[in-house]
């Protein structure tokens, strides 16, 4: 079992770990954020805050505190801090597992266009939809704001800072979960007729649901690509690669 472990963090699966890791003798678990929010949620135990300064950074960091094995629980579309644990753990000799959601899987009856980058979603909503949900981060809706045609409402947790030149939107500040009842209303009351999301995966999504009750189209991008590495789909999964057991 090794005794110094890193989590690189930023998601729920990474808090769960930690708190499953936490208070196990004999091992030492830091947690790693971005800190690209304000004033974020604390995983369990200790936290280092900020980037590493790339793969170089990491390799150095993971020596100077003896770490013996990482764990990248980053967001499935955070993928630069996945090549980086990748060549950076490779660098300094260190195991590296990922533990990524299962990405969402198109259902029967979904209407789902699936893209890889920006331009190719902009191209799908311009040639056939009208009024969107637009459920991508704040700082990833202005390739949208050239269409001039279509009405899009803004749905974030924060206010986008600056706002891109929309020529019709509305911001809706809210943080999820949500449930199928209030996206199908949500929909509804807007007569949303296509949503703009990214594949984040995880348990069942509210608006996913609803968007395949009401025939409301997605607009999906996929996952970006992500270095070979041994895989966990659950904290379960990353506990025995760590060689604990869960109830430990
Ligand atoms: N992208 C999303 O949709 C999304 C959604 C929810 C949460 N998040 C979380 O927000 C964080 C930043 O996301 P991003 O899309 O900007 O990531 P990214 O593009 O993969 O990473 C950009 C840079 O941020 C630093 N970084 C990222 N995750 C880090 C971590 N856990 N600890 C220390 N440094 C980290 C690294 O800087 P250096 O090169 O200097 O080391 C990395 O090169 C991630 O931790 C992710 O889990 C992202």
């Amino acid at each position: 079992m090794p005794r110094n472990v890193l989590i690189l963090g930023g998601t729920s699966e990474a808090y769960d770990l930690a708190s499953a890791l936490v208070d196990r003798p004999q091992m030492r678990v830091i947690s790693s954020l971005a800190g690209r929010t304000g004033n974020p949620r604390r995983p369990a135990g200790e936290v280092r805050i900020g980037g590493f300064g790339g793969s170089q950074g990491l390799t150095t960091y993971l020596r100077d505190n003896h770490i013996d094995a990482v764990v990248d629980c980053t967001h499935p579309f955070a993928s630069r801090m996945g090549w980086n644990a990748a060549r950076g753990c490779t660098a300094a000799g260190v195991p590296l597992l990922r533990l990524e959601r299962p990405a969402w899987i198109r259902q029967e009856g979904d209407l789902w266009d699936e893209w890889d980058d920006w331009s190719q979603a902009v191209a799908l909503v311009s040639a056939r939809s009208r009024r969107v949900l637009m459920a991508v981060g704040r700082h990833e809706i202005e390739p949208f704001a050239s269409l001039d045609h279509v009405w899009f409402l803004i749905r974030s947790v924060e206010p986008p800072d600056p706002m891109p030149p929309f020529a019709k939107a509305e911001i809706l500040l809210a943080r999820g979960p949500f449930t199928p009842e209030s996206e199908r209303a949500l929909l509804t009351a807007h007569h949303i007729d296509t949503i703009v999301c990214k594949n984040s995966g995880g348990p069942t999504d509210a608006k996913l649901l609803a968007a395949r009750d009401l025939g409301v189209r997605v607009v999906i991008k996929n996952r970006p690509p992500r270095p070979e590495t041994p895989k966990a789909a659950s904290v379960a999964e990353a506990l025995c690669w760590l060689g604990c057991q869960p109830g430990d």
